[in-house]
């Protein structure tokens, strides 16, 4: 099912009679997630990313724009009739149901020739629970279950009626580091055979990067970039993009253009054909840093950390914004890691310009 988003607006209204403090949640988003496909949706704390979920499965109303599922005009439709399976981010099982009573739920009440019998409903909650790996759990109450356990319960809950479209809010939020990458495994699997259209909430950048045919990050309501993981990695539009994906994080320095080359303190590190003269933010990768005797960028070593396959350099710089500048090189480079100091070159495609009061990026051929 393809679901089109059109310059949805949600405004929640403030309190008291000046409804002070009115909330923009999401502000003139539009775009399209196509059939079959997992968009990942990113970004930081209150950014409106629950509240689109909200919106696409109909428990929000929109204060402007449209949803449209397929060619079909959806924003006013109920939300039961949306055919829309959603994990909550806070996974609201029933308490009193045991978990095979909770996943059968949704497919209760089916009336006509989609109804179910008992034994038919049973056998799908086993299915679903055993892709989740909880058949065990079938005859246990929620309070008796691990925050990890009720959230794959949530999951399975989504699952059982084999919706159209499924929206998951950080569903591996409560999971430990070997159940969550083998639950995002999982849930990319499950999504691939069934040709769902989905939408997955995420804080975590590494998660959206390794389970989405596409990311869409949000700042503030808005939608700032939408693409390829791989794209918007190695294409970031603006500033907040590039330091909201790579860990480790992008470094920042305060740089300079002038005479169409790029400065980093008083030192002239890249070519900038076509730059006007101006004060930029420079973003350099961890991987576009090259050690090199008589190379431009000299920094302050710190540590040498060998981390098996790479070798990961901590130094530091005064142009750069953060204490630690981080490289990572690969492991048969020679760093003298007793030195004072570190020169760099740098790999033209990893650095990226960015307008110093905008922080968008700026469009150039380093070189
Ligand atoms: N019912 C509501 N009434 C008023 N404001 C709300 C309501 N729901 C959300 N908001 C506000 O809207 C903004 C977006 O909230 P939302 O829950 O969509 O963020 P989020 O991206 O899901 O954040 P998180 O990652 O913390 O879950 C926030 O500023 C939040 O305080
Ligand atoms: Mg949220």
């Amino acid at each position: 099912m393809k679901i089109v988003l059109q310059n949805l607006t949600k405004k929640f209204p403030g309190r008291g009679k000046k409804a002070q403090g009115e909330v923009t949640a999401v502000n003139d988003l539009s775009f399209e997630i196509a059939d079959g496909e997992l968009l990942a949706l990113l970004g930081p704390s209150g950014c409106g990313k629950s509240t689109t979920l909200n919106l696409i499965c109909g428990l929000e109303k929109p204060t402007a724009g449209h949803i449209f599922f397929g060619d079909r005009d959806i924003t006013v439709l109920s939300p039961e009739l949306r055919g829309v399976g959603m994990v909550f981010q806070n996974y609201a099982l029933y308490p009193h149901l045991t978990v095979r009573e909770n996943i059968v739920f949704p497919l209760e009440n089916r009336k006509g020739k989609d109804k179910l019998s008992r034994e038919e409903m049973n056998a799908k909650a086993q299915e679903t629970a055993r892709l989740v790996q909880i058949e065990e759990l079938m005859d246990r109450k929620p309070g008796e279950l691990s925050g990890g356990q009720q959230q794959r319960v949530a999951i399975a809950r989504a699952l059982v009626k084999m919706p159209g479209v499924l929206l998951l809010d950080e569903p591996l939020s409560n999971l430990d580091a070997r159940l969550r990458l083998k639950t995002r495994e999982e849930i990319r699997r499950i999504q691939k055979q069934t040709g769902i259209t989905t939408v997955f909430v995420t804080h975590d950048q590494d998660e959206a990067m390794s389970i989405s045919d596409r990311i869409a990050v949000m700042r503030d309501g808005v939608l700032m970039q939408l693409g390829k993981p791989q794209e918007v990695y190695d294409n970031p539009e603006s500033l907040f993009v590039a330091k909201f994906l790579g860990t480790p994080p992008i470094n920042v320095f305060e740089g300079q253009v002038r005479g169409e080359r790029l400065y980093i303190g008083d030192e002239a590190v890249l070519e900038a054909g076509g730059v006007p003269d101006q004060p930029v933010w420079v973003g350099i990768r961890p991987e576009g840093f090259l050690p090199q005797e008589d190379g431009p960028l000299s920094c302050a070593l710190g540590r040498v950390e060998v981390l098996g396959r790479d070798i990961s350099i901590l130094s530091s710089h005064p142009a750069c914004t953060g204490q630690t500048l981080r490289s990572i090189i690969s492991a048969e480079t020679r760093v003298d890691a007793s030195a004072a100091q570190v020169h760099f070159a740098l790999k033209p495609g990893k650095v990226f310009l960015f307008h110093h009061e905008t922080e968008e990026r700026i469009p150039c051929v380093l070189g």
